[in-house]
């Protein structure tokens, strides 16, 4: 089992105090995680000694950063299972998500054809998807979430037909912390010609991902919430989709050949890599997912499983804390989220922030979901591997001061 207080030693921003003389605690980690001192370093290591252009230069600086910019692909796609022509790398899950409609989507779905999404989608697996049907008039289809926040399988089952070309789902939740059942969907899908794209935005800093296991035919992932830093992440693509895929960035760096007239593009990766890239960022993330593979993706998986349990355990003993989700934890990761009877999750959060325990508060960009459940916001206390058992007692001791507060209201 992987040990959270020696972890908690790699990363410089948990030794911080907030309003005076409140330890920090931590439990934003789904809206970004906080970065390891390697990391750090790794960045400024770059900057320090090697900073020169990628694919460019013909001097020493230039083949340094090209070695090590290569090599970071290569580190990041093995850490998803992938073959290093299999990944894309992109800003954030949203571009990733983007990339699909831009560079397939565009091409491979017409008027007729349906594209299926969940009600428990995040606006980025939800607006591409929405501005691309209004443009074009192909429609968009729901999976159901139940009552008790899974996916309604029997309603996949139903709406699983010829007309659906793609299928774009959550891996696991950021409001839920649900995690959805990849490869069934999958199976399901490829029954029907359909196409699957994952937003494992918060299933990748978590759980072992294998690509090919999964089976999925695209997924997108954020480097800022596994470790890395922020303006890096990736979508893999299976190579069968890649090679159906346009460039969605034109300009230098992607092309084989230029005239006034024409231009031919360069073969994989370089394909999709217009302009400069962050070679910087690329090799903070390798260094994250470096960092990770060293602690063992299973006992990654193993301690979030035992924060959530945790925490659905002591939340629910709460009064005025209404979970939201399964109960299960072990059909959850990353996350629990929460309403609280008669208050604003603004105020909620507000008051924990003033104890030192940072939250996010809000719809978490899943204002449809919020809708459907009838929640005006939420609140959510989310993990990484630096978070303790610790740092769930805090939360929990602060959420006391709430009741206090607005029961003299
Ligand atoms: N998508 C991120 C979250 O859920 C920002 O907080």
């Amino acid at each position: 089992m992987i040990d959270p207080q020696k972890i908690r030693q790699d990363f410089p921003i948990l030794r911080r105090v907030v309003h005076g003389d409140k330890p920090l605690v931590y439990l934003d980690s789904a809206a970004t995680s906080q970065k390891p001192q390697a990391v750090l370093d790794a960045i400024v290591q770059y900057y320090t000694n090697h900073n020169a252009n990628v694919h460019r230069g013909i001097h020493v600086l230039g083949d340094e950063s090209t070695k090590m910019f290569t090599s970071a692909r290569d580190t990041i796609a093995k850490f998803f299972g992938a073959d290093s022509d299999e990944l894309i790398l992109t800003r954030n899950t949203t571009e990733g998500l983007n990339a699909v409609v831009y560079s397939w989507v565009e091409s491979h779905i017409r008027k007729e054809d349906t594209i299926l999404l969940t009600e428990m989608e995040h606006h980025s697996n939800i607006v591409p998807w929405q501005r691309f049907a209004k443009r074009t008039g192909c429609s968009l289809e729901y999976i159901r979430v139940s009552p008790d926040g899974e996916l309604d399988l029997q309603d996949l089952k139903k709406k699983c037909t010829k007309h659906i070309k793609l299928i774009a789902v959550a891996h696991v939740s950021n409001t839920l912390g649900v995690i959805n059942p990849i490869t069934d969907i999958v199976e399901l899908a490829h029954t029907v010609g359909a196409k699957v794209v994952v937003d494992g935005a918060q299933s990748a800093p978590h759980m072992p991902i294998n690509f090919h296991t999964l089976e999925c035919d695209a997924f997108a992932f954020s480097g800022h919430k596994m470790l890395g830093p922020m303006g890096i992440g990736g979508l893999v693509v299976r190579k069968e989709m890649m090679n159906e895929m346009d460039p969605f960035l034109f300009g230098g760096g992607m092309i084989r050949e230029v005239t006034y007239e024409e231009t031919t593009f360069a073969d994989l990766p370089d394909k999709f890599i217009g302009g400069t890239p962050d070679v910087a960022s690329t090799v903070g993330l390798a260094t994250a997912c470096e960092y990770l593979t060293k602690l063992g993706m299973d006992q990654v998986f193993a301690h979030d499983h035992e924060l959530v349990e945790y925490a659905l355990e002591k939340l629910s003993t709460v009064d005025g804390v209404n979970i939201v989700g399964p109960m299960e934890a072990k059909k959850r990761c990353g996350s629990v989220a929460f309403t609280y009877t008669g208050v604003h999750a603004h105020d909620v959060a507000q008051i924990l922030d003033s104890e030192g325990v940072a939250v996010r508060s809000g719809h978490h960009c899943t204002m449809p979901l919020h809708e459907k459940f009838g929640w005006i916001a939420t609140t959510r206390a989310s993990f990484n591997v630096y978070t303790t058992k610790e740092d769930i007692d805090a939360l929990v001791r602060a959420l006391a001061k709430v009741k206090k507060v607005f029961s003299r209201v």
